[in-house]
C-alpha cells in the first residue's frame, strides 16, 4: 500500500489536460494498487502564499520569538510539508506557462524545500532527505519541447526533486496541444501510452 500527494497546478477550471493525465493516473493506480491511499491538493483552488517575511520570520526564530503572523506562515508551510513527508507516491500536475512551471508550483516548492527538513548541508554538500519516494510529472503543453534546450519544466524539476532526495522520477508530457487537431491527438495518446507503462 502506498501513500500518494497529487499536486495540481492548472489554473483551469475546466478543459485542462494535465487534469486530465491526473485522473488517468488516479484509476490506473486505483486498479493496479487497490489498497493506495491518496491526497489531492490542487494550487488554483487552495492558493499557497509566495515567500515572505513572515515565513522566513517562522522559519528562522526559535518559536517563543516569533510573532502571531510567523506562526500562522509557519503551520501552513508545515502542513504542505508534512503532506510531502507522508507520502510514497508524489505526482506533480504542471501545465507549460512560459516556458516553466506554472508560479503556483513554484511557491508550493519554495514551501517544501526545506533546510533540516527535507535536506540537510552537510560537510559534503547538501543532502537529500526524502530517499524512497518515487514521483510523476505530468506536463501539458502547447508546443513540443521534450528533449530540446527550450524544455526548461523538466531539467528544474529533476533538479528540485533530485535535491530532496527524490531521483526516481518519471515524466509523462502531453505535447502539441495548441498546434491542431492532429498533433493534440497524437500528444494525448502517446502520454496515456507512456502512462499507462510508466505506472
Ligand atoms: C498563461 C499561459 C502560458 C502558456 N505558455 C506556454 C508556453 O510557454 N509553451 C507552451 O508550449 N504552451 C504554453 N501554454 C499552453 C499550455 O501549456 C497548454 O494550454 C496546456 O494544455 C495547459 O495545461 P492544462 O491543459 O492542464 O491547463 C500556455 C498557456 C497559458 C494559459
Amino acid at each position: 500500500m502506498a501513500h500518494v500527494l497529487v499536486i495540481e497546478s492548472s489554473a483551469r477550471s475546466e478543459g485542462s489536460v494535465s487534469h486530465h493525465l491526473v485522473d488517468s493516473f488516479i484509476s490506473a493506480r486505483r486498479a493496479n494498487h487497490p489498497s493506495d491511499t491518496f491526497t489531492l491538493r490542487n494550487l488554483a483552488v487552495d492558493q499557497v502564499p509566495h515567500l515572505d517575511a513572515d515565513l522566513l520570520g517562522g522559519w528562522m526564530k526559535p518559536v517563543d520569538q516569533q510573532s502571531a503572523a510567523e506562526q500562522a506562515a509557519l503551520e501552513r508551510s508545515n502542513l504542505l510539508t508534512e503532506e510531502l513527508l507522508a507520502a510514497d507516491v508524489l505526482v506533480l500536475a504542471a501545465p507549460m506557462y512560459n516556458f516553466g512551471i506554472p508560479s503556483t508550483l513554484k511557491a508550493w516548492l519554495d514551501h517544501v524545500l526545506r533546510a533540516g527538513v527535507t535536506f540537510k548541508y552537510t560537510e559534503t554538500g547538501p543532502q537529500g532527505l526524502l530517499s524512497g519516494k518515487r514521483a510523476y510529472v505530468l506536463t501539458a503543453r502547447g508546443g513540443i519541447y521534450s528533449g530540446s534546450p527550450q524544455d526548461h519544466q523538466e531539467p528544474y524539476l529533476r533538479q528540485v526533486l533530485g535535491f530532496v532526495g527524490i531521483h526516481d522520477v518519471s515524466f509523462i508530457h502531453a505535447e502539441g496541444l495548441n498546434l491542431g487537431e492532429e498533433f493534440m491527438k497524437r500528444g494525448l495518446n502517446e502520454a496515456q501510452a507512456r502512462l499507462a507503462e510508466a505506472i
